[in-house]
């Protein structure tokens, strides 16, 4: 049953529904049904939906991304900015044609947004239509759930928040062949005032380093190349539990592992990425030279009402730290333009922050109040209009940088992995161990492979040529 540390497979409650239901599933539809995920939002969400398709699978449904051909259809939803949520009520709504068509087809609605209590209410009134809602910390009890659906439940409506316990041994269907995501932690301790994810996702809970590493030997074995360990802030793993692995050191185990592959990870809060972690970053040869570091703002005085325990001086310092130990580090961040009470005083000095450290690419958003987040209760002057100028002034910057940036690899040679087919005839794909991907004529057989590519120029891609695999 569940345990606190998440030692003791709580699945197997649920693997016993899976077969109830994969027994019964094709008497019920009168065929073999087709289960249909469809994702918003985060990588943790992505790597959630894999789960809920590996549970489905197990249950008897094929996948299937056509709507209209799915006899089971989840909607995996993202509260994390209003538009999110806008797309998520529009697509929900199309359901009511679907079940038209289709009396047996069951539908569900999970995640960030159906962990809201106003949701969850809206959707009980206003889509009669969605049989089963339910939140993050239960989604491993899809099997509860359609089982209880198929044999004559009423709606389903689940939203416990228990905090504690990490199911372990979900089954998982992988979208990708060389590239998968690695949950190392779930939750967020970190309450910044604009965010609702501490409230939808629970409070911070750090996987066993065991069971981490048995799922990238896993992953490894399984052909896997490219692996992102994914967590709201993977840099305090560990700081719940007693077993005094950091993350640093679970990336160094990581990296002690064999085979040839690279580790990713993200997101990075600034206020915990350590002298240690950069050292580690910098020893591995397996662990990439990629930080996503969001910095959020370049005024101390936003960062203060953001809590975000760091202000513009700590965050230069420690991009500097950074670049010192990682010269060749591909530096991302994430950036809020317009939060209650930012001025174009406030917003120069992010673009000036921009400009200094010069990221490789930035996720750049237009604040959008979220409900019960102290933000949201925050004085909110300036109009959208204008917080849309200055989002097109950053952007703006940013190309500037990006083209200015564009020579720095021209020339160069890089070892990438190969990881899909171009749009462009006869062309491949590759990833750099940072940031960087380039398109070069080769053999589909060196798909999933390490190779080394020159890059010769820029055209709407970095196009290069293949020099040894
Ligand atoms: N409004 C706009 N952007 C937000 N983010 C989180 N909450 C909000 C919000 N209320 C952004 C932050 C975070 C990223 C995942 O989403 O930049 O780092
Ligand atoms: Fe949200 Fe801040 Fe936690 Fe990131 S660190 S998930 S922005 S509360």
């Amino acid at each position: 049953m569940f345990n606190a540390n998440g030692t003791e497979s709580a699945f197997a409650e649920q693997s016993v529904y899976a077969s109830r239901v994969a027994s019964k599933v094709n008497d019920y539809y009168g065929y073999k049904p087709k289960a249909c995920v469809v994702t918003f939002g985060c990588q943790q969400n992505v790597s959630d939906s894999e789960k809920l398709k590996g549970m489905l699978v197990s249950m008897g449904y094929s996948l299937t991304e056509i709507w209209e051909q799915a006899d089971f259809i989840i909607f995996n939803t993202c509260a994390v900015r209003g538009h999110a949520e806008d797309r998520v009520y529009g697509n929900i709504g199309k359901v009511k044609a679907l079940k038209k068509n289709k009396p047996n087809l069951i539908s569900a609605v999970c995640g960030c947004m159906a962990q809201q209590e106003t949701v969850a209410e809206k959707i009980k009134k206003s889509y009669p239509y969605i049989d089963i809602v339910f939140g993050t910390q239960v989604f491993h009890r899809l099997p509860e759930f359609i089982y209880k659906r198929m044999n004559g439940s009423k709606r389903i409506f689940e939203r416990t928040l228990d905090n504690k316990d990490i199911v372990e041994d979900i089954p998982v269907s992988r979208d990708g062949e060389f590239k998968g995501w690695l949950p190392i932690m779930y939750g967020c301790n970190n309450f910044c005032t604009y965010c609702i994810v501490p409230y939808v996702r629970g409070r911070e809970r750090s996987r066993e380093p065991q069971k981490i590493i048995d799922e990238a030997k896993q992953m490894i074995a399984d052909g896997y190349k490219d692996i992102t360990l994914l967590g709201q802030n993977v840099n305090s793993y560990g700081k719940d539990a007693e077993h005094g692995i950091n993350f640093a050191k679970l990336l160094r185990m990581l990296n002690d592992l064999d085979g040839d592959f690279v580790i990713r990870f993200m997101t990075s809060h600034p206020k915990d990425c350590t002298i240690e972690l950069l050292d580690t970053i910098k020893e591995c040869k397996k662990i990439s030279r990629h930080l996503h570091l969001p910095f959020q703002s370049g005024s101390s005085r936003i960062l203060k009402l953001m809590n975000r325990y760091y202000d513009r001086e700590k965050y230069l310092e420690l991009i500097k730290n950074v670049k010192e130990r990682i010269p060749d580090v591909s530096l991302t961040s994430d950036i809020i333009v317009g939060f209650p009470g930012e001025t174009y005083e406030d917003f120069k000095e992010t673009l000036s922050l921009v400009k200094e450290v010069e990221f490789s690419s930035l996720f750049t958003f237009i604040y959008s109040p979220r409900n019960n987040t102290p933000a949201a209760l925050m004085a909110d002057p300036v109009s959208r209009e204008e917080k849309g100028k200055w989002f097109d002034e950053l952007l703006k910057l940013q190309e500037e940088i990006a083209e200015k940036n564009k020579e720095k690899y021209i020339g160069k040679t890089f070892r990438v992995l190969c990881d899909g087919k171009s749009d462009n005839d006869g062309f491949l794909t590759g990833h750099t161990n940072g940031t960087v991907s380039v398109e070069f004529k080769a053999d589909e057989s060196i798909l999933g492979k390490f190779v080394d590519v020159k890059i010769n120029s820029y055209e709407n891609a970095y196009i290069g040529t293949l020099i040894k695999n």
